[in-house]
């Protein structure tokens, strides 16, 4: 296994949108982990591959409090999400030190391939939340597009000053 290098935004790379996986292959398997593994470095509870600069369409979650509870979702979609909607603050690898609220669906029916087989998984909560984040990213998209013009200007500044001072 290896840690992968993230993305930070305004990198360009993070608007890219997707494809989805052809096959579940061992080169796919080894992206998986590799993810999982710079998840957990991270310490964080999601992670898209368009973070890392592979621009298909994986994903990895893990909210529990034990991480000890891997999920892996590929060619994820929603086939429901509910009428109501909630505000929580979401933060970003890709955004670091950035938090923010968001308002999103406060459940979501999601179908999806894992290593092994296809599966539905209904969400609430931090999941919920989580895999939306995620699914946002597959589609090129980062959490603070959600926020005032004003706010990602500001963002954005701070975030390039970040990057000089590495
Ligand atoms: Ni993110």
């Amino acid at each position: 296994m290896a840690l992968l290098k993230i993305l930070n935004y305004p990198d360009k790379r993070l608007h890219k949108v997707a494809k989805p996986v052809a096959v579940v292959d061992d080169r796919i398997r080894k992206l998986v982990a590799d993810m999982a593994e710079t998840m957990y470095a991270a310490p964080a509870v999601g992670l898209a591959a368009t973070q890392v600069d592979v621009h298909e369409r994986v994903i990895v979650i893990d909210v529990s409090d034990a991480h000890d509870e891997l999920l892996v979702f590929i060619n994820p979609e929603i086939v429901w999400s509910s009428d109501a909607k909630k505000k929580w603050e979401e933060g970003c690898l890709s955004v670091p030190g950035i938090y923010d609220y968001v308002e999103r669906p406060d459940k979501v029916r999601v179908k999806a391939l894992n290593e092994k087989e296809t599966f539905e998984l209904d969400c609430d909560g931090l999941l919920a939340v989580c895999i939306q984040h995620e699914m946002d990213h597959l589609l090129g998209k980062v959490f603070i597009e959600y926020l005032s013009t004003l706010k990602q200007t500001r963002i954005r500044g701070k975030m390039k000053k970040l990057e000089k001072a590495l």
